[in-house]
């Protein structure tokens, strides 16, 4: 076969989703929202209700926050500390952070990442040897599916969420560590940010009584949201101490960059030494730490936020229901709407959300969900208010009776997608 140049494959196909470009790029990927990050932000010059941020707790426009970060960047400018946190990018702040993250997930130790995607990955990589066995979610977020990637071990998905398959997956899993002598690390999200279903933690964990396994647990979407003290779905399922290895990101509730895992002080001591994204590339930045410690600070002392969250949350899912809307099985406040359409409908139906209604969602379609659904995913905050929610049930109520009536069918006759 005659060899080619690398970029003639890439020029001629762009990827899955890199194929719409041309009739989705600035719309529908890469929307620009404009002005303070709040309920309602700018989209192409009008005010919309923002239902595509993950602040779920507010906190990334609050004046303290906002005064925090400025202070700190004040004080450090943005790149203070220099190098890998081994080398000289260490501090008393990213030291007292840790000290305060593991003390609030109810932790030994834990470990500040500079960014979560390839914190966790590397957290996957360094946990496990080549004799050691991977069993993971089939659902999970791409950052897990990325981090078993590097593994030169076996893997197993178990079905989603399903604990037989999980059980059958974890016999053959033991049967294989027999063999090779390792060990077995599950993998499971604490919200699946997709559709909002928890993980099944209570039931992973209490398949320990029969097989010998280590729990790894991506919480991103938990974290500060479910829990007495939002301190995740372990807390909310009453597990936490069962989970080994407890991980979030600050890229949600705490509205900001950055990330941390929290385990016993060994399995941490021995992340901190052997784990490649942290020891080979730039600390977390004094201003993140700063703000990190902050926005934990109200996690702790200002309950009020979560309060207001799920005030909202309770109202918009509930107001969905109560209009006969299929939200789904969410247990979260990640709060999907799914309707029956083509790719086509979805793309004049969101055009009609945004333009008509000022409603600003995330939309999902084929191959992220079955051919023929639609899925409008909703993130409700604590910014949010009733009079959101309002506007949003009547808008979502007008949209499906459009849909229904065929009239984006028509209108997207022309859409060159199917
Ligand atoms: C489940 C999950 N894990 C990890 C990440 C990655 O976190 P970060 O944005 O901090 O890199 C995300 C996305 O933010 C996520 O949704």
């Amino acid at each position: 076969m005659p060899m080619k140049d690398l970029f003639d494959r890439i020029i001629e196909n762009k990827g899955p989703l890199g194929k719409w470009a041309s009739v989705a790029e600035g719309y529908f990927v890469f929307p620009k929202l404009e002005g303070p990050i709040s309920n309602r932000m700018k989209f192409n010059g009008k005010e919309v209700i923002t239902w595509s941020v993950n602040d779920y707790l507010g906190l990334a426009n609050q004046p303290e926050v906002r005064k925090a970060d400025a202070d700190a960047a004040a004080k450090y400018g943005s790149a203070y500390p220099m190098g890998a946190r081994m080398m000289s990018g260490h501090t008393d702040l990213h030291e007292q952070l840790e000290v305060e993250l593991a003390e609030f997930v109810n932790k030994e130790a834990a470990y500040v990442l500079n960014f979560g995607y390839q914190g966790i990955l590397s957290t996957i990589d360094t946990l496990v040897s080549k004799n050691d066995i991977i069993v993971y979610d089939v659902d999970a977020h791409a950052c897990i599916i990325d981090g078993v990637r590097l593994h030169h071990g076996k893997r197993f998905t178990y079905k989603h969420n399903d604990i037989e398959s999980l059980e059958k997956n974890l016999e053959r899993a033991t049967k294989m560590a027999e063999q090779t002598g390792g060990g077995i690390l599950v993998i499971s999200e604490g919200v699946f940010g997709m559709r909002g279903e928890q993980g099944r933690l209570k039931e992973i964990v209490a398949l320990k009584d029969k097989f010998q396994f280590r729990l790894l647990v991506d919480d991103a979407h938990g974290f500060g949201t479910l829990g007495k003290r939002g301190a995740g779905a372990g807390e909310e399922q009453g597990i936490q101490d069962d989970i080994d290895v407890y991980f979030a990101t600050f890229a949600k509730s705490m509205a900001s960059t950055g990330a941390f895992i929290a385990a016993d002080k060994e399995i941490i001591d021995f992340l901190k030494y052997n784990m490649r994204s942290q020891m080979f590339a730039k600390s977390l930045q004094m201003v993140l730490v700063e703000g990190a410690l902050k926005r934990l600070d109200m996690l702790r002392t200002r309950p009020e936020f979560k309060t207001k969250l799920w005030e909202n949350v309770n109202a918009l899912q509930n107001g969905l229901k109560e209009r006969g809307f299929d939200i789904g099985t969410t247990q979260s406040c990640v709060t999907p709407v799914y309707l029956k359409g083509s790719i086509p409908e979805a793309m004049v139906l969101v055009k009609d959300l945004r333009e008509n209604y000022g409603i600003f969602c995330s939309i999902v379609v084929y191959p992220v969900i079955p051919k023929g659904l639609i899925l409008l995913r909703l993130i409700p905050t604590a910014s949010h208010n009733m009079e959101d929610v309002s506007i949003t049930l009547d808008a979502f109520s007008a949209i499906r009776t459009k849909l229904e009536d065929g009239i984006y069918k028509r209108l997207s006759a022309s859409i060159p997608i199917s």
